[in-house]
């Protein structure tokens, strides 16, 4: 898949990148002010020890960004990440960003041997679920 012209998708070289992580969540996810979120202390904890948070970068701009965290199969030992979010501005939406997110996830996890990841979507949300089976190939194994 061709990179996406003009923008830069890497892990985060340092912590303070992490800090337009927020906004973007609340904007993205429309939160109110009062709506708890994410922020960056815990995305920097993730990505210390064994999480994985990819940005994407229009110059100095976060216009998306994902994250997941190690875990293992109760039932085989398996490891996998399990990626909490995917996420890109509106504006943003549509131009391949998010495809190539989850293909730098990919590459990370599998660079440490973690050849699994599992994510959970809402199957009324279609746009989801045809970025989820059809772009990106996931297979469906279970209700949450
Ligand atoms: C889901 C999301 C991360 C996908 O990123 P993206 O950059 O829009 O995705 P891409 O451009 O790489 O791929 C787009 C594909 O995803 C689908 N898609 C899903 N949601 C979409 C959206 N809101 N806008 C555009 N395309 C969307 C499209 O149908 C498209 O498929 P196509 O290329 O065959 O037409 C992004 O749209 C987003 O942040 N949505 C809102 C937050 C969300 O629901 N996150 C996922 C749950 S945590």
């Amino acid at each position: 898949m061709a990179a996406v012209p003009g923008v830069e998708v890497r892990p985060f070289a340092a912590p303070e990148e992490m800090a337009q992580c927020e906004a973007l969540y609340r904007r993205v996810f429309a939160l109110r002010a009062d709506e708890g979120s994410l922020n960056a202390r815990l995305l920097i904890a993730l990505a210390r020890n064994s999480g994985i948070v990819v940005g994407a970068f229009a110059g100095d701009q976060l216009v998306g960004f994902a994250f997941s965290f190690l875990a293992q199969d109760p039932e085989n030992g398996f490891p996998y990440q399990y990626s909490q979010t995917a996420a890109v501005l509106p504006d943003w939406q549509g131009c391949g960003v998010g495809r190539q997110l989850k293909l730098a996830q990919r590459e990370v996890a599998l660079g440490r041997g973690v050849r699994r990841m599992r994510w959970a979507f809402d199957p009324f949300k279609y746009r989801n679920a045809h970025f989820n089976l059809d772009v990106l190939g996931a297979c469906a194994s279970e209700l949450a």
